[in-house]
């Protein structure tokens, strides 16, 4: 039987401004109304401009496809990520976006096949630590599924594994920036000039500072191996030594700094959310978890690329985590000239925000949106609403480079974990917050045993 997926409160209808304010100040999906699960769109009227949300297929088509070049990202993100993010790709837009995009496109070819072996090796070490914690004390999975995604980005970038003292550092402070709800700032999201102080939290600055400091010790340690002529053949020296085909350009080092800074947060951040959802979700359902566990077992030792494509349910369990917890949860744009949605007009400079997890869980056009149905995808409704409503990688020009990735890094980390551990829930419902990406408020504890005696009763191929 399928099972609820948990989802944050919404906003209570009728509530006043100030608490509005504090409950997004909380995170992101508190303060949405219940309706948005509904509605085609939605209107907030902020004081120097509008905001609207769009829900409808159509709409957010137009938004990220079809009129892409109409709708930049926002502002409020190049304003309030300048920390962290300096002024890498994710932030950035028009010309100079478009030369960022230029230069790591290439470094992106048959990244996810090269990636492959860190991602198997960064699977077994995560396997391997947790073997000894596998005694029936809950282990708090956010951390576990941190450090693995960032030990693989780490490999693919660097040629190493991440250090456990580096992981935990990144960690923590990447998890008490998010806190710090970065993307809060009166004068950014007032879209004050740039003279007016932006009077970012002091913490905010110290965890980005932190975290940047750890790149630039990699980057710089890569450009002495560069000049050297002794650095590996890997995606860092790919990106480093990038040259844009059209200008010849290449990445000054406060760029390199701050591509390598998106490559690792994008890249890790993101699958790391998903995985510790998934394995949640796997916990809470017995029956589908074993069918992924009895799948798992077509895996080579160790497994190899061609063992993806036997992996068919598995992939249905990663787009359904997918669905129902987008690790980007809203994509914010500007709308760059006039234009209307649905008849009513959208003046320049309104922002406009597109959101997956709305629309993922839209209550008109997902069949029972909040349950956890991996099936789904093979009806008639999942295949429709998988062209026209699931964008967890978003779409056009701005799509994830490392969505394809992404999915390998999913569906192999889900065969390789379940291969070797059975995960069950311990009581604690996790409570979905919406910061920079999806995370649960308290953690996630669930409780793994070695699953190294097949139950053969439960473990049966469904279907
Ligand atoms: C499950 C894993 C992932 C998910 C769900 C994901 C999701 C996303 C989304 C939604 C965006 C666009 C946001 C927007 O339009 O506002 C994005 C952009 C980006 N992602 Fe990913 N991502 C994942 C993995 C990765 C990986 C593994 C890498 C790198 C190896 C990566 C690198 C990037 C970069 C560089 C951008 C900025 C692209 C641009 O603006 O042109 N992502 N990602």
């Amino acid at each position: 039987m399928a099972k609820l997926a948990p989802k944050p409160a919404s906003r209570p209808e009728g509530i006043g401004v100030i608490k509005r304010i504090g409950l997004f100040r909380r995170d992101m999906f508190s303060s949405q109304p219940a309706r948005l699960y509904r509605a085609w769109m939605a209107q907030v009227r902020v004081p120097f401009y509008r905001s609207f949300l769009v829900n409808q297929p159509e709409l957010v088509r137009r938004v990220l496809i079809d009129e892409a070049g109409n709708f930049p990202k926002s502002e409020v993100l190049s304003d309030t990520l300048h920390p962290l993010l300096g002024d890498s790709i994710f932030a950035t837009n028009d010309a100079q976006w478009r030369a960022q995009r230029d230069i790591i496109n290439p470094a992106f070819k048959g990244c996810p096949r090269q990636a492959f072996s860190c991602m198997r090796e960064a699977g077994e070490a995560a396997i391997e630590r947790l073997e000894v914690r596998s005694d029936g004390e809950p282990v708090e999975m956010e951390f576990v599924t941190s450090f693995l995604a960032a030990d693989i980005i780490f490999r693919t970038l660097f040629s190493t594994s991440l250090p456990a003292e580096t992981a935990e550092k990144v960690y923590q402070s990447f998890r008490a920036y998010q806190k710090t709800q970065p993307l809060w700032s009166i004068p950014a999201l007032l879209r004050l000039p740039k003279w007016v102080p932006r009077f970012r939290s002091k913490a905010a600055g110290q965890h980005a500072d932190a975290i940047r400091a750890l790149l630039v010790e990699m980057v710089e340690a890569r450009q002495k191996e560069i000049d050297a002529g002794t650095a590996s053949d890997d995606l860092a020296t790919s990106l480093m030594t990038a040259v844009d085909p059209e200008t010849g350009h290449r990445f000054s080092k406060a760029e390199m700094v701050d591509q390598v800074a998106i490559f690792f947060l994008a890249g890790h951040e993101t699958s790391a959310s998903a995985l510790s959802w998934a394995f949640y979700l796997l916990a809470m359902d017995k029956g589908v978890q074993d069918k992924v566990a009895v799948e798992a077992r077509l895996l080579s030792d160790p497994p190899q690329p061609s063992d993806l494509s036997k992996m068919r349910f598995t992939k249905d369990v990663f787009h359904e985590v997918l669905r129902l917890y987008p690790p980007v949860p809203m994509y914010l744009r500007d709308a760059a000239e006039s234009t209307e949605f649905r008849g009513c007009p959208v003046p320049a400079g309104s922002m406009v925000i597109v959101s997956p997890w709305h629309l993922q869980r839209h209550e008109r056009l997902w069949d029972r949106p909040d349950e956890f149905d991996p099936y789904r995808w093979q009806t008639d409704n999942g295949k429709a609403r998988k062209r026209d409503a699931f964008i967890p990688f978003s779409a056009g020009p701005r799509v994830c480079p490392g969505a394809g990735f992404g999915r390998i890094e999913g569906v192999l980390m889900l065969g390789m974990f379940l291969k070797a551990f059975r995960f069950e829930t311990v009581g604690a419902v996790p409570v979905p917050v919406a910061h920079l990406t999806v995370r649960s408020a308290d953690g996630i504890y669930l409780r793994l045993t070695p699953r190294d005696v097949p139950d053969t009763t439960s473990e049966q191929i469904r279907g």
